[in-house]
């Protein structure tokens, strides 16, 4: 398999694909309240669709899939997806992100099926808290399914976007998780993805911040090597069984390594977070476009990435500021 590199030399072999806009939450730093507008079910890609892509960019030298949303599990059937992904020639590794909230009855078969990985949404350790965030009563089936996870064996990162006067006073309980369960927790800068247009000029706990803050308290913690391509940089403090991870998703620090792309619920190829997307694949796959076509256009677009998020996001046809909803892009 050759792997396709970009036009800044770097390998794609990543694919987030958002299976759904929708969610059973309402996190205030992805969603606003009320008034959201979901996609019409007949602009959302059909499972069909999604597998032929998949199978498509696997043929081109994608390894490696996400599947995220809005909230996975709010698709009806995912599970039929799952299994249909694992059956694809050369995907390697399939993980999932998720809020926990319908994921725990799914565990046994989801490991059954060799799924990488969970990485889980979770802000907080206080269910009050909680609530005050994601504008819902889920905290027990979301710690529930955390548990299930740490059961079953499932390799497990948390992620938690850390906010101004929401849940500072998380990161060191978040961090102690760390002490005795053989799992991540990766601190993540907050983006201006919220669906609100509200944008920040400058953002207080940015990722230095966060570290100076935890090794004020751990003042042990060590930095570990990181993967190829991480979006965290990764400590550890000696002793403790599972890593710390900080994601400056805001400050775009990892641009240079960058191995993604995105696809949204309803087909629009991201090769940034950041950029407005670049190639309608839905619109593609619907004029039945013949598989040799279609690689013809993708690679055109991977040949034309922004260097990093900060291009991309300049390069946006619609010059407001990055504004639209989490739940759209996947994250
Ligand atoms: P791993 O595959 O476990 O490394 O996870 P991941 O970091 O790729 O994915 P996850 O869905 O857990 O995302 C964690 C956070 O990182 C989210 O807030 C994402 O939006 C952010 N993130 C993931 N990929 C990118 C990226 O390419 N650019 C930026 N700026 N943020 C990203
Ligand atoms: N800033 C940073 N991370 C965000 N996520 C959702 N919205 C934002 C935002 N505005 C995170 C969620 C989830 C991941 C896919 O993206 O916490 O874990
Ligand atoms: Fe890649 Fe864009 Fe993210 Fe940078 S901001 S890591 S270029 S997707």
């Amino acid at each position: 398999m050759t792997t396709i590199l970009d036009n800044h030399g770097r390998p794609i072999t990543y694919l987030r694909l958002a299976v759904t806009d929708r969610c059973n939450l309402r996190c205030f730093y992805c969603m606003p309240e009320q008034g959201i507008r979901y996609l019409p079910k007949k602009d959302v890609l059909t499972f069909e669709e999604i597998q032929r892509l998949i199978s498509l960019l696997a043929s081109m030298g994608i390894t490696k899939v996400r599947l995220t949303g809005g909230e996975p599990f709010v698709r009806n059937d995912l599970m039929k997806l799952i299994r249909g992904i694992t059956k694809i020639q050369g995907i390697e590794e399939l993980h999932l992100t998720t809020n926990g909230v319908l994921t725990g009855k799914h565990i046994p078969e989801l490991k059954q099926l060799g799924l990488a990985s969970v990485n889980l949404s979770l802000d907080t350790l206080d269910k009050q808290r909680f609530h005050a965030i994601t504008r819902r009563d889920e905290f027990e089936p979301v710690m529930n399914t955390l548990n299930l996870l740490m059961e079953h064996q499932m390799p497990v990162k948390i992620n938690a976007v850390v906010m101004d006067g929401k849940n500072i006073e998380d990161i060191l309980p978040l961090v102690e998780l760390t002490r005795l369960n053989k799992i991540d927790v990766r601190f993540i800068e907050e983006m201006p993805f919220n669906g609100e247009g509200n944008h920040y000029p400058t953002l207080h706990w940015t990722y230095k911040k966060i570290l100076e803050y935890i090794k004020g308290h751990y003042p042990e913690i060590i930095k570990i090597p990181d993967p190829v391509s991480s979006t965290s940089s990764n400590y550890q403090i000696p002793g403790h069984m599972g890593n710390l991870g900080i994601i400056a998703a805001f400050s775009r620090t990892f641009c240079g390594t960058c191995n993604r792309i995105r696809v949204t619920a309803q087909g629009m190829l991201k090769t940034c977070l950041y950029d407005d997307g670049v190639l309608d694949i839905r619109q593609l796959l619907r004029a039945d476009l013949k598989d040799d076509a279609l690689k013809v256009k993708l690679l055109s677009a991977f040949q034309n990435r922004a260097k990093d998020g900060f291009e991309a996001e300049a390069s946006r046809k619609n010059k407001i500021p990055v504004s639209e909803s989490m739940s759209t892009i996947g994250g």
